[in-house]
């Protein structure tokens, strides 16, 4: 039965769960999210193997196989996790999954292009945007943290003469996802090999979180290793914390 809540203003309860990652190749996405609690890697790239977290294929199969059938393996992974232990989901990386299921799309619809013949005037962008929509839809129903990674590019306006880094996600699919997340941070990197030093940074946020938001010491050390997260006063005593 149904029941409404007590006509009486509640605090709010203001923790992230939703996170959206970028950054360049290498820059620590998926390092970052692997130290989330109990994570699950769905991969895109195969080089999953080579990060701490469990992951699991999206494009191949459990015998090296390429997958035709990206949405139901997506329906069955999400079913799976329900029923499983693991607490923080990590898709890895979006665009690829948007792309694979552009052309799942578009070969069962046997055209070239997901703009021709039966899938024109926008026919077959809305079935993939309901797609990517119920993904995200889905994984919030579950009692998990998600993390969405992207890659980046650079964006140039020739005319202005600018240039400005952006999530290599189209605009209309990182409305859905980003809309749908707490935090977005960008991961970056200086150096190479032995002296080279990786950053996260916020970029966007929903609330202005202090770390007693944070419920999860692991998470709450992770989110104070992004600049911008905390300010410099929240950091010195979440550090006094520790020392006592
Ligand atoms: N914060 C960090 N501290 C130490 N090493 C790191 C850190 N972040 C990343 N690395 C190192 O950099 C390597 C590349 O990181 P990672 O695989 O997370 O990059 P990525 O951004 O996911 O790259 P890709 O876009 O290619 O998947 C890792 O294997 C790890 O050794
Ligand atoms: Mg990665």
């Amino acid at each position: 039965m149904i029941r409404l809540p007590e006509d009486k203003p509640i605090k709010p309860k203001k923790e992230p769960k939703y996170y959206f990652i970028y950054g360049e190749p290498m820059s620590g996405k998926t390092f970052f999210a692997s130290y989330f609690p109990h994570v699950l890697d769905i991969n895109t790239d195969n080089n999953a193997s080579q990060s701490r977290a469990p992951s699991i294929q999206l494009l191949t199969d459990e015998n090296g196989q390429p997958v035709y059938d990206i949405i139901g393996r997506l329906d069955e992974i999400i079913k799976l996790i329900s029923k499983s232990t693991f607490k923080t989901i990590v898709i890895d990386t979006i665009e690829d999954v948007v792309s694979a299921v552009t052309k799942q799309i578009t070969d069962s619809a046997n055209e070239k292009y997901i703009t021709d013949g039966k899938l024109a005037y926008g026919k077959g962008s809305s079935m993939v945007k309901k797609v990517i929509e119920d993904l995200v839809l889905e994984l919030k129903s579950l009692p998990v943290n998600v993390i969405w990674i992207s890659r980046e590019e650079e964006q140039n306006d020739i005319a202005a003469g600018t240039s400005k880094i952006v999530p290599a996600l189209k605009t209309k699919y990182y409305n859905i996802v980003a809309g749908n997340c707490d935090l977005v941070i960008r991961t970056s990197k200086t150096g190479d090999g032995q002296n080279t030093t990786y950053y996260r940074q916020i970029k966007s946020r929903r609330s202005n979180y202090i770390p007693q938001d944070i419920t999860n010491p692991q998470v709450r050390n992770l989110l104070a290793s992004c600049m911008g997260m905390f300010t410099r006063e929240q950091m010195e005593e979440l550090k006094n914390k520790k020392e006592k």
